[in-house]
């Protein structure tokens, strides 16, 4: 059974991933607007992702008999600079939700709630993968800036990526 500490703490959380799909969607709608489709596929997918994230906080605090309650969600930031500026919010972003999925294992472990603490494991492991994409494509534009075609092949590669549903239910 969740406690009602934890079980506020994972509603909230609950919020800023569904923030996370908001923010990304803002951010693909920037791209659209700059021509750029591979860079606003990437970043619709990544929006995705951030739904199924959502849904594992909203589950697991449903199959622990906690109550889930869906809190206000503040509008995103729409208009950008440049690729790299989103990129660098998107990195900033991440690293902010890697410092929130941090304070709830602290949370769990501190409470000796073990299923709490396996379903974060998976958001621990997660926000490494998660910064470092985010990291990575913010140098690779850093490299190519100034350079339209570097730009060009970038959202090329970028467009390869598909969204991939969890193998097993969240
Ligand atoms: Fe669900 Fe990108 O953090």
């Amino acid at each position: 059974m969740l406690s009602k500490k934890l079980q506020d703490a994972f509603n909230e959380q609950m919020k800023n991933e569904f923030y996370s799909a908001y923010l990304y969607m803002a951010m693909a709608g920037y791209f659209q607007s700059e021509d750029l489709p591979g860079f606003a596929s990437w970043m619709r997918v990544q929006a995705l992702e951030e739904m199924t994230h959502g849904e594992r906080f909203f589950n697991f605090t449903c199959n622990t008999g906690g109550r889930t309650n869906l809190l206000p969600i503040e509008g995103p930031p729409n208009d950008f600079k440049s690729a790299i500026e989103v990129f660098d919010q998107g990195l900033a972003h991440e690293k902010f939700v890697t410092s929130r999925i941090g304070n709830l294992m602290d949370m769990a472990i501190q409470e000796r709630d073990h299923a709490a603490q396996i379903v974060l494991q998976w958001f621990v492991t997660e926000q490494v993968e998660e910064e470092a994409s985010f990291s990575l494509i913010l140098k690779k534009l850093k490299r190519v800036e100034g350079d339209g075609r570097g730009l060009l092949l970038l959202d090329q590669e970028l467009g390869q990526r598909v969204f991939v549903p969890p193998a097993q239910p969240v």
